[in-house]
């Protein structure tokens, strides 16, 4: 059976689900411009914020050096922590819920064979306490990541937990944390070097969002006995996969035309909905991805813009008894995209009973395997009644080298659609003011800083009346 993941278009196209769909004609005429953006990655392929098109095939040296750390972890420690936001926690979430038990840290430590593992990307104040409130110090290890090396969030962490481990680690405590940053920039570096931790790095050219197939997501995943190795080979078959500018062979070029084309007529929401717990933060990390790097307000030569389309993460079949109403009778204005797994990696029989209720007895002798799928068509059905633009992604089942092709697949289909919608996709500097704000309001003293607080001061007084 072949392990491709497969890309199923027809409920786009107006061909399968009616008028509202998308016209061969419109796709026709978008081929050009495909074609052209197509030749716009390639030709960016390992250059400035391109380096994460080298990532499936430049890291034999690193990928050796992060299992031999992983192995030692798993020797000396009881729990595995990554301290990291955005781009630097979202990837290892997304990996570690597809790729390993559902249940993983309750797990016996002999069933388990690795420490247990805790991503804690944000700063709610309760988060850290409750932390130290399920690991032993003295057993665990902390990742820090952050690429910029200053992030607030992230630092701030290190600070709580460098302090934790001092008191309870004594002289052994630099031992206790694994640095992965970027080589040239920002603090963490000079903060690695000068206390000696063991540091991995970010390349230059891999931005947060891109960064799970580099240290950032690869530690965390041999960690916890992830084939690491498997999800670098599925990144690299779907990079073969699409090297070629034939649509209709590229699968991840067509969505991104598709996906552009849905945008230019009013599809501005992108619903990813998986039918598996397991790839329910697949669509948390896509979120980000799609998000943050199509989200612009300027062109590449500086026209207004204010492009994008919002991602909005759903579970099959959870969130049928939550969201479908809306997809199915709401606005116009969503795509709908389905992760379904062809195998499971268990089968769930649904046992006989209540047989004087014929429509609970008809579910014994079945699965759940049976149901979740019956479910997913149904919905599917519902959706393709009511007109709804949806696409299909195959896994043939979840295993490292699908996940590395699906990852893979979306950083593509988003560096294409970045192309076609002439936007730099790789930055964002929608997210620096909050940032500036915030410090401003934590009261950091730099010029910029207490000129940001001075403009704040300039918004217009709240009014008792709208506060309630
Ligand atoms: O995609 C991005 O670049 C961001 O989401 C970053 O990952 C996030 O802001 C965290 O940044 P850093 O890794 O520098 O701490």
């Amino acid at each position: 059976m072949s392990n491709q993941i497969r890309l199923d278009v027809n409920p786009m196209m107006a061909e399968y689900v009616g008028p509202r769909g998308i016209a061969r004609a419109e796709l026709d005429a978008m081929i050009p411009e495909m074609k052209k953006a197509h030749a716009a990655v390639e030709a960016g392929r390992g250059k400035d914020m391109q380096g994460w098109m080298d990532l499936p095939y430049n890291q034999d040296a690193i990928v050796a050096e992060i299992e031999a750390t992983a192995a030692k972890v798993c020797e000396e420690f009881e729990a595995f922590v990554v301290l990291g936001i955005g781009g630097s926690a979202l990837g290892p979430a997304a990996v570690q819920a597809a790729l390993n038990h559902l249940h993983y840290n309750e797990l016996p430590a002999e069933k388990r064979k690795a420490p247990r593992l805790y991503i804690e990307d944000n700063i709610d104040p309760e988060r850290m306490a409750a932390l130290m409130d399920v690991v032993d110090l003295k057993k665990t290890c902390f990742n820090v990541i952050t690429k910029s090396g200053g992030t607030a969030e992230t630092m701030s962490q290190y600070l709580i937990v460098t302090e934790a481990l001092k008191a309870a680690c004594g002289d052994d405590w630099k031992k206790h944390i694994i640095i992965t940053t970027s080589e040239q920039k920002g603090f963490l570096i000079k903060i690695a070097k000068r206390e000696g931790f063991k540091t991995f790095y970010i390349p230059d050219g891999v931005g947060g969002r891109f960064s799970e197939l580099c240290p950032v997501g690869l530690i965390a995943a041999a960690v916890c006995n992830i084939d690491i190795r498997g999800l670098l080979a599925g990144a690299k078959e779907m990079d073969e996969r699409c090297k070629t500018d034939d649509v209709f062979a590229n699968p991840a070029l067509l969505d991104a035309g598709l996906m552009v084309i849905a945008m230019n007529k009013g599809a501005n929401m992108s619903v990813m909905m998986p039918y598996a717990d397991s790839l329910k933060l697949m669509a948390d990390w896509y979120a980000q991805l799609w998000a943050e790097s199509l989200g612009k307000n300027l062109t590449l030569d500086g026209k207004p813009c204010n492009v994008g389309q919002t991602p909005i993460k759903t579970l099959g079949v959870t969130d049928q008894h939550s969201q479908l109403q809306l997809y199915t009778e709401g606005p116009f204005d969503k795509v709908i995209t389905f992760l379904k797994v062809d195998a499971f990696r268990a089968t769930t029989p649904i046992p006989h009973g209540c047989d004087d209720i014929p429509t609970i007895a008809f579910l014994g002798g079945k699965s759940h395997n049976q149901l979740i799928e019956s479910e997913r068509q149904g919905t599917e059905y519902a959706l393709f009644k009511a007109q709804r633009m949806c696409q299909i992604i195959s896994l043939p089942e979840v295993n490292a080298n699908t996940i590395g092709q699906l990852l893979y697949f979306f950083e593509l289909v988003t560096a294409y659609a970045g192309a076609l919608l002439n936007i730099n996709t790789f930055n964002q500097p929608g997210v620096e003011e909050s940032k500036l704000a915030a410090y401003a309001v934590m009261g950091y003293d730099s010029e910029v800083h207490t000129a940001k607080r001075e403009e704040m001061k300039n918004r217009p007084e709240r009014k008792a009346e709208y506060i309630l």
